[in-house]
């Protein structure tokens, strides 16, 4: 496993992504001339790396965008002003978690107390909706903890085996926004995997992610035709619809999917 001061070398030297300056330019003028290849998806897999480490290096170098990812700004859903701080960021965030519903979801049954669990919370755009607009205990993990309430993810890019065992069918909201993008699939399946632990019977899994349509563009695509998503240089899969659906059919009745322009699509799914 790739440790914090190999990532940094391979982002900052290797890459030459020192800054978010030097990353969006080659978002912008490199990128589109290239394709995955097994060794550019080895390189930072979240299979191979510290996944703490590569996100606490992403956060030295690059500020809020991992968070909320403007080196490539957004068509739509953008804010009318710049982002210029973390709530700001959060902000921006909680549109699409809005647009999606997720929210509506959450306040469904705002005045009763319910648990609700969300992967990789970021600097908390839901987790204060959560706690301003409802009763809800809120739980969050994720790979880098940067608000208070919010535990470490495992190395390996899951929630600690430890928390996950002693909340048994204890959860009323799995949420996921803004997030599966970012994992391997054996991340994805691992937190659906917990979805299912975690969630009482008639739970709520709700989670979006990017997936294959003719819409990528065709620097997404490998030589055996694959998609990937790209982020300051680490790869990760992104999946057909079919493999979306896949992920959950086992234990899930799909209740929504909502589908975006950019092809992002939302899934609603109650755990049976
Ligand atoms: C694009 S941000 C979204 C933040 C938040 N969900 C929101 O919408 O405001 C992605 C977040 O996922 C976290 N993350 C990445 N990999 C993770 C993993 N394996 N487990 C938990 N969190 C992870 C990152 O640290 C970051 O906070």
């Amino acid at each position: 496993m790739k440790n914090y001061r190999e990532i940094k070398r391979i982002i900052k030297d290797d890459l030459g992504f020192r800054d978010i300056a030097a990353y969006r330019k080659w978002a912008e003028d490199v990128w589109p001339s290239t394709r995955p290849t097994p060794e550019t998806i080895a390189r930072l897999s979240p299979e191979e790396v510290d996944n703490c480490a590569f996100w606490e290096v992403c956060d030295e170098l690059f500020g809020s965008d991992p968070v909320c990812n403007m080196a490539l700004a957004p068509e739509v859903g953008a804010l009318p002003y710049p982002i210029e701080t973390t709530m700001d960021a959060n902000r921006m965030n909680l549109r699409l978690a809005k647009s999606f519903g997720i929210t509506a979801f959450l306040e469904e049954h705002a005045q009763a107390r319910l648990k609700v669990f969300e992967a990789g919370p970021g600097y908390g755009s839901l987790k204060h909706f959560v706690e301003t607009q409802t009763n809800h205990l809120y739980y969050g993990v994720d790979a880098v903890p940067r608000i208070s309430g919010v535990m470490r993810a495992a190395k390996e890019g899951l929630a600690p085996r430890d928390f996950v065992a002693s909340m048994h069918g204890q959860f009323s909201y799995f949420v996921a926004t803004n997030v599966f993008q970012h994992l391997s699939r054996r991340q994805r399946l691992g937190y659906v995997a917990d979805a299912t632990t975690m969630l009482r019977k008639g739970g709520l899994l709700l989670f979006n992610l990017t997936v294959d349509t003719s819409k990528l563009p065709p620097q997404s695509r490998d030589a055996e035709g694959n998609a990937w998503a790209v982020h300051y240089g680490q790869y990760t899969p992104i999946p057909k619809p079919a493999e979306a659906y896949d992920m959950v059919n086992a234990d899930f009745d799909v209740l929504y999917v909502t589908q975006r322009f950019d092809s992002i699509l939302n899934f609603a799914c109650l755990r049976r």
